[in-house]
């Protein structure tokens, strides 16, 4: 499989640390040092999960230089469709990619991860040829505003790859991991509100909804630095790559003190850890491939260059992919 372009797409609105102070009790200082976070966009209401995934999907079909009738599969990671039964159907829909078939995946911030692989096994095997990889989250719909803890971290975006089958010799991704364990789904969550509907009941009865995410900070914290350093090491030592031959890291984007401890776990230079947290937050599944297309397209990602990947996030999920731009 190889990587052949990739695009990305955010609200309008940045809403400030600043603008967040004069709603809950934090400032600036806080949350910068505590998460590397500067800022965060914020979709209004005509910038629905269903735009900005399609227009991060038509950004990398454009930098591959397709057409929409040469995609065979679009995969939607998120955790915040537009629409439970599938959002990826709208985006193929406003795409007009008529051949695509297109679902959903959902793994939270492991999401785009877990879905650039199972779109490798589609083109590994022969069964398809192109696929657009989407990962794309509005978790701004789901905090509790009025949560300092939670509502200063999340933030709204969308990120895609276009990948196609090739040769062994052009392949994109070197080697891959994928972990779960629900033992510990606790730890974070945005889960439906228990309802007892009636079986015959007035249909209101039965609207249910979602309870605002619920997270044990402390514990995703610990959670993130043991098994992200854990996960990559077993995928370097399985491909054979020594830390020194990575050009770089490209992680989940949750928190800055993560995004370091990491590196230092490695012996990777911070310059090489690539971050743009201090303007977008925590995008949930859009992270990676968000801050794929900056450092793509800003020149720092040149063709050939390796890359450590990992996403982390509820479930617990975690997974780490080997990957050459
Ligand atoms: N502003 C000011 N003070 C705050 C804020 C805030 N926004 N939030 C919490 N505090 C306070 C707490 O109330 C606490 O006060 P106290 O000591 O008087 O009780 C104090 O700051 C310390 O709180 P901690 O929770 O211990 O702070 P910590 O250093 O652990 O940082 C943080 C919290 C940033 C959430 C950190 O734990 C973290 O980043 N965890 C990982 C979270 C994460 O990555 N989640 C996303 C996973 S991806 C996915 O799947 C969605």
């Amino acid at each position: 499989m190889a990587l052949v372009g990739c695009g990305s797409a955010v609200p309008a609105a940045s809403i400030t640390n600043q603008q967040l102070s004069e709603r809950v009790d934090t400032n600036d200082e806080w949350i910068r040092t505590r998460t590397g976070i500067g800022a965060r966009r914020i979709a209004g209401p005509s910038e629905s999960l269903t735009c900005l995934a399609s227009r991060a999907a038509q950004a990398a079909l454009d930098h591959a230089g397709w057409s929409p009738d040469d995609v065979d599969l679009i995969l939607l990671a998120t955790s915040s469709p537009d629409d439970l039964f599938g959002t990826a159907p709208r985006v193929q829909g406003a795409l007009g990619a008529r051949r695509a078939v297109a679902f959903d995946l959902t793994a939270a911030c492991s999401g785009f991860l877990f879905a650039l692989i199972t779109a490798s096994q589609y083109l590994g095997s022969g069964a398809m040829k192109r696929a657009l990889v989407i990962g794309a989250d509005q978790l701004s719909r789901w905090v509790d505003w009025d949560d300092r803890s939670t509502c200063v971290l999340f933030g709204d975006g969308a990120g895609a790859v276009a990948v196609e089958a090739c040769g062994a010799q052009d392949n994109g991704l070197l080697g891959f991991r994928m972990r779960s364990d629900g033992s510990r789904n606790g730890c974070l969550t945005l889960a439906q509100l228990d309802k007892h509907a009636p079986l015959l009941g007035e249909l209101t009865a039965q609207r249910g909804g979602f309870a605002p995410i619920q997270m044990n900070g402390q514990e995703v914290y610990k959670f993130a630095v043991r098994e992200v350093p854990a996960i990559l090491s077993e995928l370097l030592e399985a491909t054979g790559t020594a830390p020194e031959q990575l050009d770089w890291l490209l992680l989940h984007q949750a928190n800055q003190r993560i995004l370091d401890a990491v590196a230092d776990r490695f012996a990777i230079d911070h310059s090489q850890v690539l971050s743009n947290l201090a303007l977008y937050g925590n995008t949930s599944a859009a992270t990676i491939p968000l801050m794929l297309d900056e450092a793509v397209k800003d020149g720092r990602v040149q063709p050939g260059h390796l890359l450590a990947s990992s996403g982390f996030g509820a479930g617990l999920s975690w997974g780490a992919a080997l990957l050459r731009w």
